[in-house]
């Protein structure tokens, strides 16, 4: 299951993700927001980071304006990764060296057509493991 959060700046694309998710077969659960209406996105960071630490979720989405926002929060909860990402190249490298378990879009930077790449490129692939395990050990050892 993917959790799927956003707050009012990010809401228009997590629809979008939503039926691209559906398209795809990919079961999801939609933490909020629920509207357009101005809303604060460290509590969809929470919502959405607690599904993944507790193993409910496999990974997270989250969208907000920048993802900047998304991210910050997002990163200060324990057992997560997030990786904000715009381009690509970064969605896949961040799955193959990152193991990241949080995808973070900004909808007011990113168009749905690019955006709906980098989620399938989050998606589907495979950490690599070897070398880039013991780094993504060393990033987690830093939560103390
Ligand atoms: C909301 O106006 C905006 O600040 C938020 O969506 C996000 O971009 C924060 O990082």
């Amino acid at each position: 299951m993917i959790a799927l959060g956003s707050d009012h700046g990010g809401f228009a694309l997590k629809e979008e993700i939503k039926k691209h998710l559906t398209e795809r077969g990919v079961p999801f659960t939609d933490y909020g927001t629920d509207s357009e209406a101005s809303c604060d996105y460290p509590v969809y960071a929470a919502l959405v980071t607690k599904a993944v630490a507790s193993g409910e979720a496999e990974k997270g989405i989250l969208c907000c304006g920048t993802g900047i926002g998304m991210s910050m929060a997002a990163n200060k909860v324990k057992g997560i990764r997030c990786a904000l990402c715009g381009d690509c190249f970064s969605a896949e490298m961040t799955r193959r060296h990152n193991d990241s378990n949080v995808l973070a879009l900004g909808g007011r930077v990113i168009g749905a057509g690019l955006a709906m790449k980098i989620v399938d490129l989050f998606l589907d692939t495979p950490f690599e493991g070897g070398r880039h395990a013991r780094r993504v050990q060393m990033v987690m050892d830093l939560e103390g």
